[in-house]
């Protein structure tokens, strides 16, 4: 195969490699255009990091990160807008995380449908201090950042305004806010930026005035491509299955695309309806499945059927509990079967065990150790052995603190019965 050297287009032309525009940037540096593709960095696994804060390298993350960096650095206020699960959250606290404390004071604010103009000037207020008679702001040499998300929550009052934006419009019109007291003096408020985040009109978020709107950049981010949501979860997953044995570590990809397959199966077959309004699933759903996969200890997970039964497990949790009857049920748990059937047709072994109920995970076995001790996630078997766990425990903690008059084994018959 003829391997064809990446020419880059310079600046007098248009790069015409890629199919959007979109997918390039200026390098104004070497007078070039540059695809995002070719600079999105690898991911690297840090095991230390906090599901919440890992965040995959993509062309949109790239993309985004670098037009945050440019407004902000141009001290303009940014708003992603998008729907529910585009990351809009994800890559402005990234882009936060990454700017030197010694430089940036942060303010993270969410707001809400409670959310008053009075509690906006108090968060302000919060981060700044006075500089002179009149004039207040973050401490001399550093910038405050003020994160809101889910901008379009307030209520909207009986005059058609929402009351913490129509205060937001006038700090960025005029550089301040009347105190609240009696005086109603007028406060500069200096060295401030903001960035924020909105879904889409509807399902209480409101539309923001358009006014208010247009002092901001608005850069609208759309749901990341399959390839991209795949190249995410795979990215998360086999960084941490890095622990685990190589079986697992084959086995990621299958996970991946099981359950990307599944997810569209849902939204596709099961759409949100007045019954079922709360049938609503997004990439936040993925990424609790792929958290309850990184919690995989080595002792506890060596085979690829424990694993693909463990993922069963945190694919029901996440998305089948959600469902409330009996048929969406059964349709999903066929799907699941059939998607493990297809991926693992020869090897029956794995079907059989992955399928086997009653599917019970839990992490509590050292539940009355003490704090620093590990608790590991493990699959419990079944009721039996539940029933025993839970007696054990249940005996340790009486040994400990003491008998619990309340719980009997009626209780933990209870606990553990599936219906
Ligand atoms: N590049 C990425 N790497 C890792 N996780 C990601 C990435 N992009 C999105 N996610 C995950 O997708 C989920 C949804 O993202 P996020 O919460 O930022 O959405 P949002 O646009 O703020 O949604 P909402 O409008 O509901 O607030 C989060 O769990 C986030 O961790
Ligand atoms: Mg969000």
């Amino acid at each position: 195969m003829k391997i064809r050297l990446r020419k880059k287009a310079n600046v007098r032309v248009l790069p015409n490699g890629q199919p959007t525009l979109y997918d390039y940037f200026l390098d104004i540096q070497n007078s070039c255009w540059m695809a995002w593709k070719w600079v999105v960095p690898d991911y690297v696994h840090d095991p230390e990091k906090k599901f919440s804060e890992i965040l995959v390298p993509t062309i949109d993350t790239c993309r985004t990160t670098w037009l945050l960096k440019l407004q902000n650095d141009i001290g303009r206020p940014v708003v992603l807008v998008g729907e529910t699960g585009t990351s809009k959250t994800a890559v402005v606290q990234d882009f936060l995380r990454q700017l030197p404390s010694e430089n940036y004071l942060q303010l993270n604010v969410n707001f809400s449908s409670r959310t008053t103009s009075l509690d906006v000037q108090r968060n302000i207020e919060s981060a700044v201090e006075k500089r002179t008679k009149d004039t207040y702001g973050p401490p001399i040499g550093k910038k405050l950042i003020v994160f809101i998300d889910d901008l379009n929550m307030p209520q909207v009052d009986e005059y058609g305004t929402q009351q913490p934006i129509a205060l937001l419009k006038l700090f960025f019109e005029r550089g301040g806010l009347y105190e609240r007291g009696k005086e109603l003096f007028w406060k500069n408020i200096r060295d401030t930026c903001f960035l924020a985040a909105m879904g889409k009109a509807g399902g209480g978020r409101n539309e923001v005035d358009p006014r208010f709107v247009s002092m901001f950049s608005v850069f609208n981010l759309t749901f990341p491509s399959d390839e991209t949501v795949v190249h995410i979860y795979r990215s998360i997953l086999a960084g941490h299955a890095l622990t685990l044995s190589e079986e697992i570590q084959e086995a990621v990809s299958i996970v991946i695309t099981m359950t990307l397959e599944l997810y569209k199966a849902v939204v596709i077959e099961l759409p949100p309806t007045p019954s079922k309004f709360h049938y609503i699933f997004n990439l936040r759903d993925l990424s609790r499945i792929i958290a309850g996969m990184c919690q995989l200890h080595k002792n506890f997970f060596q085979t690829t059927s424990q694993f693909i039964r463990v993922w069963r497990n945190e694919f029901s949790r996440v998305i089948c509990d959600r469902l409330i009857n009996a048929e969406d049920q059964a349709l999903m748990i066929e799907k699941i079967k059939k998607q493990v059937e297809t991926h693992f047709e020869n090897k029956p072994e794995v079907v059989e065990f992955t399928m086997r109920d009653p599917l019970l995970f839990g992490d509590y076995r050292n539940a009355c150790a003490g704090e620093d001790e590990p608790r590991l996630y493990e699959d419990l078997l079944d009721y039996d052995a539940i029933y025993f766990l839970f007696q054990e425990i249940l005996d340790e903690y009486g040994e400990r603190y003491g008998k619990i008059g309340l719980v009997n084994d009626n209780f933990v018959a209870l606990t553990i019965d599936p219906d």
